[in-house]
């Protein structure tokens, strides 16, 4: 279609503003708030952290969030489309946010993929009494350390093929009877799963010296560059922003919907999650500093693939009753992964759909089974885990500030979209995001190329 013109026939909606929250909510609440907050956290300043953080999510995460709710839903259209139609020559930045998906597509599916099969091992801890042993030598069938073998491993692959089957058919049934069921009935599971774990941990023993390990702040690191630009990469990862995925998912709300009233329950809710995980899992290292003896600062792994596949599966074998704990952790993990692979998978899609004029559902299904045919090859085997760093230094770390400076860039300072933008939020919202709006991205957006730059020397 070209630029401008109607949206293609029939497209889909949201059942009502509840379902697009939960959607939206379910692709910003993964990984990124259960295992990447709270070490994040740790990692950068502890209490303190939280002013870089609360800063970044207010100058950034929201009205970036904003932005993006008002480009899909102003242009309805996927990420290239609606690019497009925000200024001629962006397609391409739509689609570069497609190829991100893709990427990131890729490895979250393994992620997913290992988490169910743990939730499995939970209810015998097979993982038994070394799980560093038992994840890379028993489940990953690891060689020796820096050498790949591409022999594919039955127990990753067949997790692996139940996750893309299961993200196949949910995409096929389509916005209304798939992804927004998923999330309807997801995200509520999710909330009370992690809820009753949450609790569940607070009450461990030592879990006070775990909190307090990780909200006794450090305030010296407030004058150190890489905390800001790790608590600004934190929101743009945990609110899914510069991915395409907020775009699309508002391109499938009704005409009159409001737009910032929403899209801050999103980013609200989002954060809360964050600060629930951050007190269930130190709660929980709290707990096994003291089995072990040691000060919380002693333990290793604490975050990432060590925290979920090693650190964790230690504590849940010795924790009275681990076994249901350890079901929980699990069943956390793959729900809310699932929730956020849908939304990036639904990207991918959208963007085929619209630029092609394919139907829904076999675009869909041919989207979700090329990946899945590379997901499979490049992660049943062990060399999964060495590409997971890499994948995810280059797309989440430097792809996504690239991607959002260039639709930034797009939007407000090439295009003439920028004041169509802001009168559009401030007539279908209720909350009006203001005059300091275009403004305040815009000096985000300063900051975002100069965070840019570092991380590109950083890797170069
Ligand atoms: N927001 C997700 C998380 O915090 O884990 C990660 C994510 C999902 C990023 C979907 C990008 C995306 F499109």
């Amino acid at each position: 279609a070209p630029a401008g013109s109607a949206p293609p026939q029939g497209r889909e909606h949201w059942s009502g503003q509840t379902a697009f929250i939960l959607a939206a909510i379910g692709s910003a609440v993964g990984l990124g708030n259960i295992w990447r907050f709270p070490g994040q956290a740790y990692e950068n300043g502890g209490g303190a952290f939280m002013i870089p953080y609360l800063l970044a999510l207010l100058t950034a995460g929201i009205p970036i969030l904003f932005l993006e709710n008002a480009i899909g839903h102003r242009f309805r259209g996927s990420a290239p489309l609606a690019m497009r139609r925000v200024h001629r020559s962006a397609e391409g930045v739509g689609w570069f946010h497609v190829a991100i998906c893709f990427v990131i597509g890729l490895y979250y599916t393994a992620i997913i993929a290992w988490s169910l099969s743990y939730f499995w091992f939970s209810f015998r801890l097979d993982y038994g009494d070394d799980p560093a042993q038992f994840f890379a030598s028993q489940y990953l069938q690891l060689g020796e350390p820096g050498t790949l073998s591409a022999h594919i491993v039955p127990g990753v692959a067949l997790p692996l093929v139940l996750v893309w089957a299961l993200t196949i058919a949910i995409l096929a049934l389509g916005i209304h009877k798939g992804v927004e069921r998923l999330n309807v009935v997801g995200i509520p599971l999710l909330v009370v799963t992690f809820g009753i774990l949450a609790v569940r941990a607070l009450f461990l023993p030592g879990a006070t010296d775990g909190i307090e390990a990780l909200f006794t702040p450090d305030y010296s690191v407030l004058t150190d560059p890489d905390v800001w630009i790790a608590a600004y990469g934190q929101v743009f990862f945990s609110l899914s922003l510069a991915y395409g995925v907020m775009i699309t998912y508002a391109s499938y709300r009704r005409r009159r919907s409001n737009v910032t009233g929403p899209a801050l329950v999103v980013a609200f809710g989002n954060s809360s999650f964050s600060l629930l995980a951050g007190l269930a899992v130190f709660a929980t290292l709290g707990y096994l500093a003291h089995v072990q003896g040691v000060g919380v600062s002693d333990l290793q792994g604490i975050d990432g693939v060590n925290l979920s596949f090693v650190t964790f599966p230690a504590v849940i074998a010795q924790m009275p009753g681990g076994q249901l704990f350890g079901a929980m952790f699990f069943a956390s993990l793959v729900l809310a992964g699932l929730t956020s692979l849908i939304s990036v998978m639904q990207t991918i899609s959208a963007a085929f759909q619209d630029k092609f004029g394919w139907n829904p559902r076999t675009t869909a299904v041919a989207v979700g089974c090329v990946s899945a045919a590379l997901s499979i090859v490049g992660f049943s085997s062990s060399t999964g885990l060495f590409l997971l760093d890499t994948v995810d230094q280059w797309s989440n770390q430097l792809g996504i500030v690239a991607g959002a400076i260039a639709m930034i860039a797009a939007a407000l300072w090439f295009g003439r979209r920028g004041h169509e933008l802001e009168r559009h939020l401030a007539a279908v919202s209720t909350i009006r995001p203001g005059r300091y709006w275009p403004a305040l991205v815009n000096v985000v957006t300063l900051l975002l190329i100069y965070m840019f730059m570092s991380k590109a020397i950083s890797l170069a």
